[in-house]
Formats: structure tokens, sequence, C-alpha cells
């Protein structure tokens, strides 16, 4: 074989591929990212489906965005476009956007309150990072772990939850009268006017605002002269739930009615449910979802990490620079610092953000990689 014959063959080939390439991106930007959630969920609908009236209804299902538009606030809300089978209990085993619910939605309709009063993200978007308040820096993350206590007691209030559902809020409290912060700032009429009213914080930051600012407000918010705590970690978190509760009154919502509030009082977290038992015993094997895939640089903006900590020469000044993080500490050990900070760094300031191992996986590899 000559040379041109050669560089004809491997133009031909660079050219085919460059095809395929474009082909493909072009499929990619086609299809929603919700569209091929609606269509796994169909699928996996039809093969749990037990007979032939179940399987025309789920034929029958349109691939659309689905929308609540909860009564007691004006809101559109689009999880379930993605969380198909909230309230599906043949669902109960299935991965993640398909699990069914809690029966925390039996005493709290998805028609009548939605998902964002429990759990924040942004009701409008229809992707995942957009959803759960990862898209960007100034969006509200979904509150998890602890932090969904903030939820129950804006609505609840403490004496009709179990001591344990709202413990975070009442430590917070108690160490916003500790630390004497009303000193500075109005809560609902009481305080001192130095720093700005408190008394619906929780409506206008986010929890990692909040969290970032009582962590170092200086790196936050420029020329501050709100004094710094040095607060550890868990007393941070802890004020911070309890700032969260503070809302505006078009985020307060009407409370439970007496005879609710009885029940409210036993409730322990999540009872096993006697049908959702029964039938699992005949649900396929084949359970598999496609896996959200997190892209490194993305998530570590949109999950606010960017907040904090610098890499190059943007980002903020919470936490130390992580330009050249990965020569410090390894992909395995930033696994073990992202699932619990506590561990690896005892006594101080990063928050415990509740990443779920997708995330912890793409975010140790691309912080590994900077050297
Ligand atoms: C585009 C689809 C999509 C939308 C829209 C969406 N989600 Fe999700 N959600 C997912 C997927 C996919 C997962 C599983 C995540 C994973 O495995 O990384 C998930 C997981 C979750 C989880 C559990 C895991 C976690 O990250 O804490 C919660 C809670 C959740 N979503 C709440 C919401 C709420 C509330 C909304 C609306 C404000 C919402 N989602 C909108 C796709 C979506
Ligand atoms: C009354 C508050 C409340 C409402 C309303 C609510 N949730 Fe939840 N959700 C919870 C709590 C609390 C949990 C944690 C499990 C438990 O104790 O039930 C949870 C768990 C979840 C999970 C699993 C998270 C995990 O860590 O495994 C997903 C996904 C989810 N909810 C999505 C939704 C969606 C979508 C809606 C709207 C249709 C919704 N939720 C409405 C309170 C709520
Ligand atoms: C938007 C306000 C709101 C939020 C947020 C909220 N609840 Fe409720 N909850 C209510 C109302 C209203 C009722 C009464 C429903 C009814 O009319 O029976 C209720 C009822 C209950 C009940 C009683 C159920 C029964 O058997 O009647 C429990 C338990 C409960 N809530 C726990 C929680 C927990 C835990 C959370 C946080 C994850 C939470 N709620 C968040 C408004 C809320
Ligand atoms: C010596 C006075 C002083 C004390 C004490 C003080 N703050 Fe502040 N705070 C300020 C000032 C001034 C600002 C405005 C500048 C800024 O945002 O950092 C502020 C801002 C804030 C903000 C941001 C509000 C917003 O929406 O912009 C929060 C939240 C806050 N303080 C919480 C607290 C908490 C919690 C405590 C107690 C642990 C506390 N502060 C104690 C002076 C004080
Ligand atoms: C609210 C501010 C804040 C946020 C948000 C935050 N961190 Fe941190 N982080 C810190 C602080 C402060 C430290 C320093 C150690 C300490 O005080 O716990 C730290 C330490 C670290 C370290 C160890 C640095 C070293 O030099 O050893 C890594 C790695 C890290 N953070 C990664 C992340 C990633 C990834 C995210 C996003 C998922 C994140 N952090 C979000 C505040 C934050």
């Amino acid at each position: 074989m000559d040379e041109v014959e050669k560089i004809e063959r491997w133009l031909i080939l660079a050219c085919l591929l460059l095809t395929a390439v474009l082909g493909w991106a072009a499929w990619d930007a086609s299809t929603q990212e919700w569209e091929g959630y609606q269509e796994s969920y169909y699928r996996l609908a039809l093969l749990r489906a037990s007979s032939e009236a179940q399987k025309e209804w789920v034929r029958a299902q349109p691939v659309e965005i689905k929308q609540l538009e909860p009564k007691e606030h004006r809101s559109v809300e689009r999880c379930i476009t993605c969380h198909l089978a909230v309230d599906n209990p043949m669902f109960r085993d299935a991965p993640e956007p398909f699990r069914a619910h809690s029966s925390l939605l039996t005493s709290h309709p998805a028609q009548r309150f939605g998902c964002v009063v429990c759990h924040g993200g942004e009701g409008r978007a229809v992707t995942t990072l957009e959803g759960h308040g990862q898209g960007n820096i100034r969006a509200k993350p979904l509150l998890r772990g602890e932090y969904m206590q903030a939820a129950c007691y804006s609505c609840h209030g403490e004496a009709s939850l179990s001591p344990k559902a709202v413990a975070a809020v009442v430590r917070g409290r108690q160490l916003v009268n500790r630390y004497l912060c009303l000193g500075c700032h109005q809560i609902r009429g009481v305080g001192g006017e130095e720093g700005p009213d408190l008394s619906a914080v929780g409506s206008n930051r986010s929890w990692l605002w909040l969290y970032a600012h009582l962590a170092r407000p200086q790196a936050i918010v420029v020329g501050s002269t709100m004094p710094v705590f040095l607060l550890p970690r868990a007393e941070i978190k802890d004020i911070t739930i309890y700032l969260t509760t503070l809302l505006d009154s078009r985020d307060r919502f009407r409370s439970p009615t007496p005879a609710a509030e009885q029940r409210t009082k036993s409730y322990q977290g999540e009872e096993p449910n006697e049908e959702a038992e029964k039938g699992k015993e005949n649900i396929p094997e084949n359970t598999s979802a496609e896996k959200f895939r997190y892209d490194g640089a993305l998530l570590f903006h949109g999950a606010g990490c960017s907040l904090c900590h610098s890499i190059g020469n943007r980002g903020g000044e919470v936490g130390p620079a992580l330009t050249y993080i990965g020569r410090k500490r390894k992909s395995e050990e930033l696994e073990r610092l992202l699932r619990d900070p506590e561990e690896i760094l005892p006594g101080g300031k990063m928050p415990q953000l509740y990443l779920n191992d997708e995330q912890i996986k793409t975010l140790a590899a691309y912080l590994s990689a900077l050297q």
C-alpha cells in the first residue's frame, strides 16, 4: 500500500467518525432528558402491569410534561414529570426517579401540597440538575436529611410534631438566643436593628447561602460587619435549619387542623406498608432505569461548592482553594470527605451536603484530576 492510499483510508475513516459523532449529538439534543425517563417508566410499568386492562392504560399514557398546581400556594411544579410513580404502590422498590413515595403523601396529597413545600428545589424545572436546585448557584437546592425538618416545622410548629422530628430546629433557635443574634437582628418584631430583619430570611435565601454566610459573612457579603462566630459545623447546620423556617406570608401555609395535630404527634418516620410488601412478590426482576450522569465541573458549580471554594481564579473564599487539591488528596479520600466531612475534617465547617453516590464519585474524579 502506498502513502497516498494510506492517507485516503485515514481520511475516509475520519469522515465516518465525524458523521457518527454529529449524528449522535443531533439525536441527543432532540430528546429531552425527561422524555427518556417517561419512556423507561412506561416500559417498567408495562412489565409490572398485572392485567390486560392495566397494560392498556399504560399504553394509552402520553409522553408529556406533567405538572401539579398545588391549591394552597400559587405555583406550578413539574417534579412529577420524572417522579412519575410517587403515588403508585407497585413501585415501592423501584429505582429513582420512579420509587413510590412514603405514606406521607397520604396525609399530604400531592395535588394539594405539591413537592416543594417539603423538599425545596425548583418546581418549574424539567431537568434533574435544575429541578434539584443544582443547575446554578442562585437556585434553591433540595432540602435533604435534617434540613427537611425546617419544612415540617414551618407548617406544623413545634408542639404538634414529635420532639425528634424537629430537634435540629429547636437547637437552632436556642443557639440564636445563646449567641444574641437578636442584639442586631429582628425576628417578627423583636430585636435590634444593626443588621437586616430576618423574619422572612428563609424565603429570600437558600439554606446553602445561609450556611455559607454564617460560616464566613465577609466571604459572601462584601464589606459585611457581621461578626464571625467561629461556630462548629453542627451549630452552623442547626442555626441554618432554624433560619430556613422563617418564611414570608406568601410561603407560609395553613396549619393542620386540631384533629390532625393529635395524630401528627405520634409520627416516628416511615412505617412499613403491608400492601406494598405483598405487592413486591409479583414484581419482575428487571427494574433498572437509566442512571443520571453528572458532570464534575457543572456539579461543582451547581451543588454549591463554588460558593465556598475557588478553582483557579473563580469561586468563593469561605473554604480553601481547591486548584491543586488532587496533589493533596486521592480520589478515595475525597469520596470519604464528601460522604461525611466530619470524618476527614473533624470540627471543621465544610457542610454535609447529602450528595448521592453518583455525585460523590463524579466530584471526586473531577477534583483528584486537579493537579
Ligand atoms: C428531569 C427529571 C427530574 C425532575 C424534573 C426532578 N427530579 Fe428528582 N430525581 C431525578 C432523578 C433521575 C433522581 C435520581 C438521582 C440520581 O440517582 O442521581 C432523582 C432523585 C430525587 C430525590 C432523592 C435523591 C436526592 O437527590 O436527594 C429527591 C428527594 C428528588 N429527586 C426530589 C425532586 C423534587 C422535589 C423535584 C421538583 C422540584 C424533582 N426531584 C424534580 C429526576 C428528576
Ligand atoms: C409532607 C412533606 C412531603 C411532601 C409533600 C413530599 N415529600 Fe417526598 N419525602 C418527604 C420525606 C420526609 C421523605 C424522607 C422519607 C420519609 O420519611 O418519608 C421523602 C422522600 C422522598 C424521596 C426519596 C428520597 C430518598 O432520600 O430516598 C423522593 C424521590 C421524594 N420524596 C419525592 C417527592 C416528590 C416528587 C413529591 C411531590 C409529588 C414529594 N416528594 C412530596 C416529605 C415529603
Ligand atoms: C405545607 C404545610 C405542611 C408541611 C410542609 C408539612 N405538613 Fe404535615 N400536615 C399538614 C396539614 C395541613 C395536615 C393535616 C391534613 C388533614 O387535613 O388531615 C398535616 C398532617 C400531618 C400528619 C398527620 C397525618 C394524619 O394521620 O392525619 C403528619 C404525621 C404530618 N403532617 C407530618 C409531617 C412531616 C413529618 C412533615 C415534614 C416532612 C410535614 N408534615 C410537612 C401540613 C403540612
Ligand atoms: C454585631 C451585630 C450582629 C450580630 C450579633 C449578628 N449579626 Fe447577622 N448581620 C449583621 C449585619 C451588619 C448584617 C448585614 C451584612 C451581611 O449580610 O453580612 C448581617 C447579616 C445577616 C444575615 C443575612 C441576611 C440577608 O438576608 O442578607 C443573616 C442570615 C444573619 N446576619 C444571621 C445572623 C445570626 C444567625 C446571628 C447570630 C449567630 C447574627 N446574624 C448575629 C450584624 C450582626
Ligand atoms: C458552606 C461552605 C462550603 C461548601 C458549600 C463546600 N465546602 Fe468544602 N470546605 C469548606 C470549608 C470551610 C473547608 C475547610 C475545612 C473545614 O473547615 O471543614 C472545606 C474543605 C473542603 C475540602 C478539603 C480541602 C483541603 O485542603 O484539604 C474539599 C476537598 C472540599 N471542601 C470540597 C468541597 C466540595 C466538592 C464541595 C461541593 C460538593 C464543597 N466542598 C462545598 C466549606 C465549604
